[in-house]
């Protein structure tokens, strides 16, 4: 019988420490929920002891969600622990993923610990966490850089104090497949009590290896866990992309022989939603979520697809859910199709007048845009869900000017904590002059540092998506906007982004 390979996503976590995707905890929900849905082992829904949001967000996922197990990450210390025991109460099953480095140069850099006060520090970890669960993980953080016999004394102690996972993590992305495939096994063959716990793999994607290491890691060194993220969310270039693993186990099934829980036909939808809640798109020539992943370009290639389509495709579009977002909804669907297709979405809005008022958007779409797609109703029921923040600033309307020869000129009309506020400026485009009248009200100080726009679904009548991304005094945040007028839009994402700098989610970054 084949081995199963345990899916433990971290785009809540791990994902979410990337500059600018932080979530609210309604958006976590929405992921998590994506992610029970696929199936997903378990989920890594945050870092309990980094703010009362984090701690929230966790408790809320850890009590919605029935079917995966939830984890919280926490350092190696009672305080962290008790917190992510304390937010992991009400889930049926729970993890506490404890860790602390363990490389000569975080330990001696960073921690300023010696290595025995490392060890000893990780045993009191492991020992404290099971008081509270028997599910218990331990990473040595920058694991891939730290002394073999160590790590052996490490791992050994804490497998003995009850850890029954031990998650082999590649922090700054170092490895080399080979290499770290065997750091992996040797561990296992020299620790005697290695065979207590599952090994796992959390590679990241600074030499763009990790999905690479992560499964030399799984043939070479037996991990039976890998530790990702949907696509490829992270901090600097990201962590193991979950839908590239998993296509790549099932699809050489002949050589990995393992087996997966995951519903494979949710990893578009699961990396849609992704994207659109965070304001990271996904490259085109991404593999299996990227929009060109089953695009053939080429005469030949198209020819052999119609001759027979394992001439050149080793996977379906349609098993990994691309035929989802197929026209869905028109401008004389009703109230009940709108539900029905929230509901088949996984989308459960609080009340039914959240229901209305997402509806009477949806109406409002549906009168400018003939074609309502999956994508649409994901991004009105993000916009549904920002009107009802406590957020300071909420778009009302606008009016742009641009002509050839012109200087471009932009009115908005926005609330601020309610207040109606008019607002006009000039600039060298129409974004610029939006962000000038904005500004002109709001002085935000703050720097842009990424705008992208992209269409959400196919055809001219699309949504435009707007992401900027803004920073400030060190902190960095997207606001994400969409509409059919991109340039209303951009006045979306402005404000969105303006929101998120003025809420003062201060979070620790659990390693730092
Ligand atoms: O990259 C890393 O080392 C981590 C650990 C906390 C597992 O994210
Ligand atoms: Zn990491």
């Amino acid at each position: 019988m084949a081995d199963k390979l345990i899916i433990f996503d971290t785009t809540l976590r791990d994902g979410e420490q990337s500059p600018g995707a932080s979530m609210t905890r309604d958006e976590k929900i929405r992921i998590a929920k994506q992610l029970e849905r696929m199936k997903v082992d378990v989920i890594e829904a945050g870092f309990a002891a980094a703010s009362p949001g984090d701690f929230e967000s966790i408790k809320a996922i850890a009590s919605v969600i029935k079917d995966s197990t939830i984890c919280s990450l926490s350092r190696a210390n009672d305080r962290d622990i008790a917190k992510a025991a304390e937010a992991l109460q009400a889930a049926q099953r729970k993890r506490i993923h404890t860790f602390i480095a363990t490389s000569p140069l975080h330990m001696e850099k960073k921690l300023r610990m010696s290595p025995d006060q490392v060890l000893e520090q990780a045993i009191q970890a492991v020992r404290f966490a099971r008081n509270f669960t028997d599910d218990v993980e331990f990473s040595p953080e920058d694991g891939s850089r730290s002394d073999m016999d160590f790590l052996c004394r490490v791992l050994e102690a804490v497998i003995k104090e009850g850890a029954t996972t031990i998650n082999f993590a590649d922090t700054v992305g170092y490895a080399i497949p080979e290499l770290y495939g065997n750091m992996l096994k040797t561990l296992r063959e020299r620790i005697p009590n290695s065979d207590k716990a599952i090994w796992s793999v959390h590679c990241h994607n600074d030499l763009g290896m990790a999905v690479a290491n992560s499964l030399a890691g799984v043939m070479i060194g037996g991990a039976r866990q890998i530790e990702c993220t949907i696509n490829g969310l992270g901090e600097r270039a990201g962590n193991t992309a979950l839908e590239e693993i998993v296509m790549a186990v099932r699809t050489r099934k002949d050589y990995f022989n393992l087996d997966l829980g995951i519903d494979i036909s949710q990893i578009v939808p699961a990396s849609k939603l992704v994207s659109q809640i965070t304001g990271f798109a996904v490259q085109p020539n991404k593999a299996v979520v990227g929009a060109n992943a089953f695009a053939h370009a080429s005469g030949i290639h198209q020819d052999g697809i119609l001759k027979a389509r394992d001439t050149y495709e080793i996977m379906r579009a349609e098993d990994v859910g691309w035929s989802a977002n197929k026209l869905v909804l028109g401008k004389l669907s009703g109230r009940n199709a709108f539900k029905q297709r929230l509901d088949e979405l996984g989308i459960a809005l609080e009340s039914e007048a959240d229901v209305n008022a997402a509806f009477a958007r949806f109406k409002e779409l549906a009168d400018r845009k003939s074609e309502i797609f999956d994508e649409d109703i994901l991004a009105l029921v993000s916009d549904e869900e920002h009107a009802h923040n406590n957020d300071a600033f909420h778009f009302v309307s606008l009016a742009q000017h641009s002509e050839t020869g012109e200087l471009p000129f932009a009115k908005v009309i926005f609330t601020s904590n309610g207040n109606e506020v008019t607002c006009e400026g000039n600039g060298n485009g129409p974004v610029d002059a939006i962000v000038n009248a904005i500004d002109s009200k709001v002085q935000s100080g703050a720097e842009l540092l990424l705008f992208s726009v992209n269409a959400i679904t196919t055809g001219t009548q699309s949504q435009g998506e707007v992401t900027m991304r803004l920073s400030k005094a060190g902190r960095i945040v997207n606001g994400v906007g969409a509409d059919p007028d991109i340039v209303v839009a951009s006045a979306k994402a402005y404000l969105s982004a303006l929101n998120k700098l003025q809420s003062k989610m201060e979070k620790l970054n659990p390693q730092i």
